[in-house]
């Protein structure tokens, strides 16, 4: 039987790599030998000079299409760490392994009722079976082969999303890069005391880095790890990571920045634009788990931080409380739906929203607030460029500067930064 030809979507990313090979760049040996089939990071065999190149392009068109012309476009700064740079992955299980093209080609009979990795993209439950990943470091990739040890020996089976029956689901291991503190999250549709009690022992022999063990459990059929219940088997549940003289505690359900060392630049790019914070009133919006609050009331501004997601305020009060800093609080907001009443004159606002920007209404209550300052934080630029379009056709501001930091190089994406200011208190526009 013929074998159906397996259809591959064009992304940016591809574009930007046809585009190198176009200008006659060599394309470089990719580390992994995956980088052409996983979702993860599809521009290994560029040279990395060109990636920054083509994503401070990816920031000039998005501005220029919303007619900044003139404006000055930052190079993205360029972390240290291309390799091995992520706090945090989330690797599936699959009870029908993916195979690659080069798999295939090899021609060789591959186990495929396990899969542990990541994602091909193109369509739903495509796991690849992966030994190590380059995104995360060497101590996170023995802590991923001893995982997989443990489990390949064990009769429990991996989950079929098709059948919806198997037991593990998601393995997600997070690293505090200042300490080496490791946490393992095992995602199992059931729970069994027995089996989290073995999983846990022979992590605690295997692996000294690995300080605390929880267990999500959902029966959920949807494909995510998010909303299982959680239970700690071993440890407290939690590792703290410290950044830019900031503590933050990260548990296995937290948001924090998937980057430790461009965390530590955004912080820094986010204080240089604001400029002089101390005793001004600042209002951080989609504040997370509290970093960018936590930085501006750690120079003495008296911050509010709003966000939707009920724990990661819980976890952002419990973050200023193990910074003992005071002037500081958040609120559970959702701000599609508007401000809370009590918030009077607000001099700085920080605004760092989800890939698809801020709402339209959200973009109204900025308005009607009329900080004198904005800083935007954006990991799109597309919808950073349009909100900030709006901001300065309809609200009167002008952009100031702009700074950009590669966040997650090998990838296609980059985090830029920008300063508002009210024209009427320069007398330009933008
Ligand atoms: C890019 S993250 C910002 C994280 C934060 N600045 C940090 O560094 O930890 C965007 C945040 O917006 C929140 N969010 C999404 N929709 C929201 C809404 N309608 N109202 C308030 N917060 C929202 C998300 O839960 C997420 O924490």
């Amino acid at each position: 039987m013929a074998r159906r030809r397996r259809k591959k979507k064009i992304s940016y990313a591809d574009i930007c790599l046809q585009a190198v090979v176009d200008r006659g760049e060599t394309l470089l040996t990719a580390p992994c030998e995956f980088a052409s089939s996983c979702g993860g990071c599809s521009w290994q065999t560029m040279a990395y000079s060109s990636q920054l190149e083509f994503k401070k392009n990816a920031i000039a068109d998005a501005f220029a299409r919303q007619e900044f012309l003139d404006l000055p476009i930052p190079d993205p700064v360029a972390p240290d760490h291309l390799y091995g740079y992520r706090n945090h992955m989330e690797f599936s299980f699959a009870a029908r392994r993916w195979l690659t093209d080069e798999e295939i080609a090899t021609g060789e009979g591959f186990d495929r009722s396990f899969a542990l990795g990541l994602h091909a993209p193109g369509g739903f439950g495509r796991v690849l079976d992966l030994q190590t990943c380059h995104l995360q470091d060497d101590e996170l990739n023995r802590v991923l082969t001893s995982c997989r040890a443990f489990i390949r020996g064990h009769e429990l089976q991996p989950y079929d999303h098709r059948s919806h029956e198997g037991f593990w689901r998601f393995l997600i291991l997070r690293e505090a890069k200042a300490s080496g503190d490791i946490l393992v999250h095992i995602v199992t549709r059931d729970r069994s005391d027995e089996v989290m009690a073995a999983f846990s022992d022979h992590l605690k022999a295997q692996c000294p880095s690995v300080v605390t063990v929880t267990n999500g459990v959902t029966d959920s059929v949807a494909d995510t790890s998010v909303g299982a219940k959680i239970t700690c088997d071993y440890g407290p549940g939690t590792i703290v990571e410290e950044v830019g003289g900031l503590k933050f505690e990260v548990s296995s359900a937290s948001f924090f920045q998937p980057n430790t060392e461009t965390a530590a630049i955004i912080f820094k790019q986010v204080a240089e634009l604001a400029g002089d914070v101390k005793n001004k009133k600042v209002l951080d919006l989609f504040c997370g788990t509290g970093t960018l609050a936590l930085v501006m009331a750690k120079q003495g501004a008296d911050v509010l931080g709003l966000e939707v997601v009920p724990e990661a305020v819980a976890c952002a009060q419990r973050n200023a409380a193990l910074n003992e800093i005071e002037n500081v609080s958040f609120e559970v907001c959702d701000l599609m739906k508007g401000l809370p009443e009590s918030i009077g004159e607000i001099d700085l606002v920080v605004t760092d929203p989800p890939r698809a920007g801020m709402h339209k209404k959200t973009m109204k209550q900025l308005m009607a607030l009329s900080p004198e300052r904005i800083v935007s934080v954006g990991c799109n630029p597309k919808t950073q460029a349009e909100n900030l379009r709006a901001l300065c056709s309809q609200g009167g501001y002008r952009i100031e500067r702009m700074l950009a930091v590669d966040q997650f190089p090998q990838t296609p994406h980059v985090e830029n930064l920008a300063l508002l200011v009210k024209s009427e208190s320069t007398g330009t526009e933008d």
